[in-house]
């Protein structure tokens, strides 16, 4: 019986019992857990092959952060009309559906390195490209292409990290990803807020370029993932890289359980993902990543200084109150980073999902008798806290970390890449307008 998977992710746990673990898988994965302390040592490897990784996910918090922020002088300059507003925002958007889709499925034939590699050049030209774009059009050309560079780190970064890791570690080191995301978007409303006095919105596009350069830089440096390696016969190289992060019987135990699991997985791309033994796994790698944008948290990311001002909070506690959504969302995913290899994902998102639903309830009331007294701010503030908490402890890091553990390792890249391309969608139907981060 699959003791993790019965532990982490019950709901999941009967896709991957018969299609993708086996006794011996169970075993080996526990074996693994209870001899990591002993090569905690090069265990240091792992965490930077992961923080490495993640920055793709902070340059996705980043670039998704930043436009809101900017739009209002990028109109001053450029004389937007709102149509033209909304396409800036929805070109990056637009960029991210292709490059998940595209990607994702690409990276199984070519591997997660060379495509978070081709993703990092993305991030960079498009950063200077954006910074520098003369008109309208050539800023929109340079979104797009952000954009793909988006895609293609939320589908390929929980991937490269996730099929890197240890076992025991997995959900941690997973979840650096969306820290990553939230720390992007924290440093998006900080640079913003930094450049907002002087009406700059050139800077704030093109400072990605840094994280971009240190990811590309970075990421040359890493090897492959040995379970991809192992799925193109590359054996060889597979045992080399786990034997800079694993003791030798390590080493031979997991080869052992990658070609194992290999074996009973059947081939599966696109056509494949459709197969009636892939089909479920689809169904929740969508459902979670869909749902992960229904629950709103994009309104509350893009709007949170408008819906903070609505409250009636003088601008100063606005301003303080925007970086405070920030720093919750951060502070949470570390909570989240804490919890999630010892309590499992699925108590994770029951408990997040009940927060999300009182602090909904509570802002909604909250507006309702809008106008009773000061103290109702407080109380539109404090479900706004709570709703943020919720997420970051919830479905914020569980997302990323399932999606890669969802699907079997000849699908995984096209797997993951519907997932996030799915997770996209959603985003891409909010309103889009100028909202000027720190008022
Ligand atoms: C979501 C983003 C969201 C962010 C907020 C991510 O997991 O995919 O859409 O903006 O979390 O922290």
């Amino acid at each position: 019986m699959g003791v993790e998977d019965s532990v982490r992710c019950p709901f999941i746990g009967k896709f991957r019992l018969t299609a993708l673990k086996s006794e011996h898988e169970v075993e080996i994965d526990m074996a693994q857990a209870a001899s990591s302390s002993r090569s905690g040592g090069s265990r240091r490897f792992v965490y930077v092959v992961a923080s490495v990784a993640a920055l793709g996910g902070l340059l996705f918090g980043y670039d998704t952060g930043v436009i809101s922020g900017v739009l209002l002088f990028i109109g001053e300059d450029f004389q937007l009309t709102a149509f033209l507003e909304g396409f800036i925002v929805s070109s990056l958007l637009l960029g991210a559906m292709v490059g998940a889709g595209v990607c994702g499925a690409l990276s199984d034939r070519l591997g997660r390195r060379t495509i978070i590699l081709a993703a990092a050049t993305i991030f960079a030209i498009g950063a200077v490209g954006a910074g520098l774009a003369p008109n309208v059009e050539t800023l929109i050309f340079f979104r797009f292409f952000l954009g793909l560079g988006v895609g293609s780190a939320s589908a390929l970064g929980p991937s490269y990290i996730s099929e890197s890791a240890p076992t025991d570690v997995r959900g941690s080191l997973s979840s650096l990803f969306q820290l990553a995301i939230t720390l992007g978007i924290l440093v998006a409303y900080l640079v913003n807020a930094a450049f907002a006095s002087a009406g700059n919105w050139r800077w704030p596009l093109a400072l990605a370029f840094v994280p971009a350069l240190v990811l590309l830089i970075g990421m040359y440096f890493l090897p492959e993932t040995p379970r991809w390696l192992v799925s193109k016969d590359r054996d060889e190289e597979a045992r080399r890289v786990l034997s800079r992060t694993r003791t030798e019987a390590e080493v031979e135990r997991e080869l052992q359980e990658i070609r194992r699991t290999q074996e009973e997985e059947e081939q599966a791309g696109y056509r494949e993902l459709l197969a009636l033994w892939v089909r479920p796994m689809l169904v929740v790698g969508i459902g979670l990543a869909v749902f992960q944008q229904f629950v709103g948290i994009n309104t509350v990311i893009y709007y949170a200084p408008t819906i903070i001002k609505s409250t009636g909070l003088a601008n100063v506690a606005s301003v303080l109150a925007t970086v405070g959504v920030g720093v919750v969302n951060v502070l949470m995913t570390i909570v989240a980073i804490l919890l999630i290899d010892r309590v499992g994902r699925k108590p994770l998102l029951l408990v997040g999902l009940a927060g999300m639903t009182v602090s909904l309830v509570i802002i909604g009331a909250a507006f309702a008798f809008s106008g009773l007294s000061g103290i109702i701010s407080w109380v539109t503030l404090a479900g706004l806290m709570l709703y943020i908490a919720s997420f970051a402890v919830s479905f914020g890091p569980v997302l990323w970390v399932m999606l890669p553990e969802i699907f079997p390792l000849n699908a995984r890249g096209t797997g993951t890449g519907v997932s996030a391309l799915s997770n996209w969608g959603p985003i891409s139907l909010l309103p889009k307008r100028s909202c000027h981060s720190l008022p």
